[in-house]
């Protein structure tokens, strides 16, 4: 039986649920953790443009991609999960998504209203998106500058925020556009919008940023070219107007979700945690790097190959942590990595020092401040200089006892719930609700695992 896309009430219209987490004991077993969040967007907006019924096995099922889901539903396509979970979006063809005839709500999903309104620019129809809290303070500047050199218009309020009308163009030009800033979502807006433009769009990143954008739109049969600069550069090329063909796709599991058991497992004594089919695109894994520079012991079992995306099952076991100096170079490939990374960095010997984080002042909250402010309150120093986040170890002895600002922020409530798990006294977060965004059953599988949180 076939079952509509619906979604429970929200988090962020829900009342706060406060979670509070509690010295652990050795956190041992196997999980599997949700589906990739990236992926899982583009599969069901690159699936709603394409010919033919699209099947996608493994989505993430948080609020983010349910959100994404219905905005897919409310422009034309018809999307629903079946009995075995696995997800069908029928596509309605490259240029022919329909007006919207209400307010698209994108939840607290960047991505989802960055990547949309790329879409929606290089069709002929008008849509309005709006989000929560969060996502209505978060900049959208960065995506329409570029998309009205499509043709497309934009109606936002002061600053470049949600809410925000998209006038979409029914003539769009292709365009060149080098990202001031690294971005996936913005590259990926661009190319969604080149989709529909004749002739070539090119975006130039002087950082490789995620590229399951350009894998996934080769993978539905566009001509796509990426070439690396002699400068470090990347120049992606996309063949506008193509025949997109509605295909099967597998979403490995989120590496950005498994990074919180993975650090609980490496935090934890006695810990070893294995974490199974985890996506390794080698734009993603800058915290693996990382905390292996840092002492961890994590092997990666099992390594194939799934829709030219590498995956493996992680065994993570506990380990004395050193800090690092991580360069603002790696900061593209781990970029939603952070707060988990300055947990492990709380619980290692000596300084860790996190360059080049300008961009985690504009996440789904300010991660910068949220980071600094929870650590302090559970009795670990930590500094904000500039873009530089610097964490003072303390060889796995954390106070703890703080109760934590969540601001509407998944990774924030789940990386200081894993802080819990290794200090003396328990670390409350003042609200669990933002988790499902991305991590529904986070839980669940973390007290699988033998962690304690508790509401
Ligand atoms: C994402 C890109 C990143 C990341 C976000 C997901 C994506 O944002 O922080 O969680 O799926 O393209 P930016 O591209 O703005 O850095």
């Amino acid at each position: 039986m076939a079952t509509p896309v619906q979604t429970a009430k929200p988090s962020h219209v829900s009342a706060p649920r406060p979670l509070t987490a509690h010295k652990a004991g050795a956190l041992t077993g196997s999980a599997r953790v949700p589906g990739d969040k990236s992926i899982s967007h583009r599969a069901l907006m690159i699936g709603a443009v394409a010919v033919g019924e699209t099947t996608i096995h493994g989505l993430l099922e948080g609020e983010d991609v349910l959100n994404t889901a219905k905005a897919m539903t409310a422009l034309g396509a018809t999307v629903h999960r079946d009995a075995d979970g696995v997800w069908h979006v029928q596509g309605v063809g490259l240029g022919a998504l329909k007006e919207p005839d209400d307010v698209i709500d994108m939840g607290n999903s960047g991505t989802g209203a960055r990547l949309l309104s790329g879409l929606v620019a290089g069709h002929p129809i008008t849509a309005q998106f709006t989000g929560d809290a969060s996502l209505r303070s978060r900049p959208m500047a960065r995506v329409t500058k570029p998309l009205e050199g499509f043709g497309a218009r934009f109606i936002t309020r002061d600053g470049g925020k949600l809410p925000m009308t998209v006038i979409g163009t029914r003539d769009p030009m292709p365009v060149t556009y080098r990202l001031p800033v690294p971005s996936a979502q913005v590259k990926s807006a661009i190319l969604f919008a080149g989709l529909c433009a004749p002739g070539t769009t090119t975006v130039i990143e002087p950082e490789p940023t995620r590229d399951h954008s350009e894998l996934m739109l080769q993978h539905f049969g566009a001509e796509l070219s990426v070439e690396d600069q002699a400068d470090g550069s990347r120049r992606i090329a996309l063949t506008g107007q193509p025949e997109l063909m509605a295909r099967e796709v597998r979403v490995a599991g989120d590496p950005s979700s498994a990074a919180f058991p993975a650090v609980a497992a490496l935090i934890v004594p006695g810990s070893r945690v294995t974490l199974r089919h985890v996506g390794l695109n080698p734009l993603r894994d800058g915290l693996y790097r990382t905390l292996m520079e840092m002492g961890a012991d994590i092997k990666y079992d099992n390594v194939r190959d799934e829709a030219g995306e590498p995956v493996a099952d992680l065994v993570i076991s506990h380990s004395p942590l050193k800090g690092v100096d991580v360069p603002a170079g790696r900061a593209p490939s781990m970029i939603d990595e952070y707060p988990i990374l300055a947990i492990a960095a709380a619980c290692a010997s000596g300084t860790t020092v996190m360059r080049g984080l300008a961009e985690l002042r504009v996440k789904e909250s300010d991660r910068l401040t949220a980071i600094a402010e929870g650590l302090a309150a559970c009795g670990v120093k930590a500094e904000v200089e500039g873009d530089t986040l610097t964490v003072h170890g303390n060889s796995g002895a954390i106070p703890g006892g703080g109760r934590i600002a969540t601001r509407l922020d998944h990774r924030i409530a789940m990386a200081f719930l894993v802080l819990g798990l290794a200090a003396d006294k328990p670390v409350t977060v003042d609200d669990g609700g933002p988790i499902a965004t991305s991590f529904p059953d986070f839980e669940a599988l973390m007290a699988g695992l033998g962690a304690k949180i508790s509401a």
